[in-house]
């Protein structure tokens, strides 16, 4: 294992991925951000230079962060932000994880702004099970595209007049390019050019392993290569028993990997991301639903492709992902979640010690006339992010405020179950920091405890899974990693709005590591002047 060094500067600028500039947040300058490539036991070091004028942190999307909760990047909970003008070093191991992640900024909705990028932690080719399946390997990063930042999204979301409804983006990106129509500009005074769609080189007969990434605000994606099928090997970083589809959903959060071999006529082909905004209102005049790249075979030369898919619609079916998406209702036989099982096998984790039925709602604050979302009837609202959960922790006598919404679990080795009860609303990706957690059901309707069929038989094991739209999910996992961990839509605006819980997962073992000094620096700073948490 070696210890990689990375060293980031993040300022504010302006950028035109899709050809309309807006102002953006960037690290070195990149966007999608420098991408973090390393091997199964590495350990990672960041130095963070915060050149904004704002705060800051970074969160390890998809690392369990065992033994180094306090660089798990969530103000309020395992850290302190990270002052304008001032720099904070990450340091973690990577926990013989492997697979697909990807980093972003969990300080107010800065990722969705530009923060974000891929971690890929590889495989050597002694413990990779796929090594001789795929040749060459790609990134694909998928996520809705706003032309405003979110401070004036924000200013009308949380206004009484939004009504709770979420800010409508105006595009979507593959790797950090797309195109737009300069006619459809608003506001129309945005400078606007053409822009470029991502192209991915294909080589006849070689196979490739695309690493897709969904780093949405909130869109979920339905993802396919015209005329190739996918073969799925690994979700959120589970290696799978492989599946072909033709189509793959992908939600907030959520990563695989698929190999696409490169077996058909030597042309071009559409590479396309179906954006699904779920019950948001469409927006047709500036809202191109299908985003596109190219797939371009060596020596089929640069013409435009001309596929046109080749997709037969098919009944959804129990356990689909993409069922909960009525727009995408009509296409989808596609990829069925019950078909995904780990290559390697793990019994379904019994027996439950904690289990936790998590109501999910939205309801206008009386006081204030903005709809908030509530996790049974807590609505989270960070508190002091200058007081982490996790420093409170390390005094004994410690009450935590209601709306800090902190559930603890005090067992070691015990068995959590959370089943989400979301019968009245749309879907939502939940994701759960330090933890991959075994999805063990998921459906329409209500969940029955001993009647809800459990997919029972080596579970899938992921750390974002999607709350199917007037439906359930189940998820469970293991207690052993002591630190602070939040479980949160990753749709970024109902994290806004309070869609956000944390454990406090074996707090006498936490206290008992301590927190690293210059961790806890960086509570002593307090919050900059005249800083206003949204
Ligand atoms: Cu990818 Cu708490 O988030």
């Amino acid at each position: 294992p070696q210890n990689r060094i990375f060293f980031w500067k993040v300022t504010r600028t302006t950028l035109a991925p899709d050809g309309v500039t807006r102002p953006v947040l960037l690290v070195n300058d990149k966007y999608p951000g420098p991408k973090i490539e390393v091997n199964r036991g590495d350990y990672i070091t960041v130095v963070v230079e915060n050149a904004l004028d704002v705060p800051t942190s970074f969160h390890w999307h998809g690392l369990t962060m065992r033994g180094d909760p306090w660089y798990d990047g969530v103000p309020g909970m395992n850290q302190c932000p990270i002052p304008p003008g001032a720099n904070f070093t990450y340091a973690f191991g990577t926990d013989n994880m492997v697979g697909t992640h990807w980093w972003h900024a969990h300080f107010e909705n800065q990722y969705i702004d530009g923060l974000i990028g891929a971690m890929i932690i590889r495989d050597p080719p002694e413990t990779n099970p796929f090594f001789k399946a795929y040749d060459e390997e790609r990134n694909v990063i998928l996520n809705d595209w706003y032309h405003q930042p979110t401070g004036p999204l924000l200013a009308q979301y949380l206004s009484p007049e939004s009504h709770g409804r979420e800010p409508v983006p105006n595009n979507g990106l593959i790797n950090g390019k797309g195109t737009f129509n300069c006619s459809n500009v608003q506001p129309a005074n945005l400078a606007c050019v053409p822009g470029e769609r991502a192209v991915f080189h294909f080589i006849s007969n070689r196979r490739y392993r695309l690493r897709i990434i969904n780093a949405s605000a909130a869109s979920p994606f339905m993802f396919s290569i015209d005329d190739h099928q996918l073969q799925v090997i690994e979700a959120d970083g589970t290696d799978l028993n492989p599946v072909m589809v033709d189509r793959l959903p992908i939600n907030a959060g959520q990563r695989y990997s698929v190999i696409v071999t490169a077996n058909q006529d030597l042309k071009n082909y559409w590479m396309r991301a179906e954006m699904g905004t779920g019950c948001l209102p469409k927006t047709p005049s500036n809202l191109d639903p299908v985003i596109l790249g190219e797939v371009r075979y060596q020596g089929a030369g640069k013409a435009e492709p001309t596929t046109t898919g080749r997709f037969v619609p098919q009944p959804a079916v129990k356990g689909q992902e993409a069922l909960v998406n009525p727009s995408f209702a009509e296409a989808c036989k596609d990829m069925d979640l019950y078909d995904l099982h780990p290559l390697q096998p793990v019994p379904i984790l019994e027996p439950i010690t904690n289990s936790l039925l998590i109501r999910i709602s939205f309801k206008k604050n009386p006081a204030d006339d903005i709809v908030r979302g509530y996790m049974n009837d807590i609505t989270y609202s960070g508190g002091n992010a200058w007081n982490p959960t996790i420093v409170q922790n390390l005094n004994q006598s410690v009450e935590y405020e209601v709306n800090h919404h902190v559930m603890q679990i005090l067992k070691p080795g015990a068995i959590v179950q959370i089943v989400f009860d979301n019968s009245q609303g749309d879907e939502h990706p939940f994701h759960l920091h330090g933890h991959v957690f075994q999805v063990v059901a998921q459906g329409v309707g209500f969940y029955e405890e001993g009647k809800t069929p459990l997919n029972a038989v080596n579970p899938l094991r992921r750390d974002t899974a999607t709350v199917p739209r007037n439906g359930f999910t189940v998820v469970r996992f293991k207690a052993d990693n002591p630190g602070v961990w939040a479980l949160h839509c990753h749709i970024e605006w109902h994290v806004t709005i309070g869609l956000v819980m944390q454990f406090v997962e074996l707090p006498d073992q936490l206290r008992a590591m301590g927190i690293p000094e210059h961790v806890g620096n960086l509570c002593k700073t307090g919050p900059p002047k005249g800083f206003k948490p949204h």
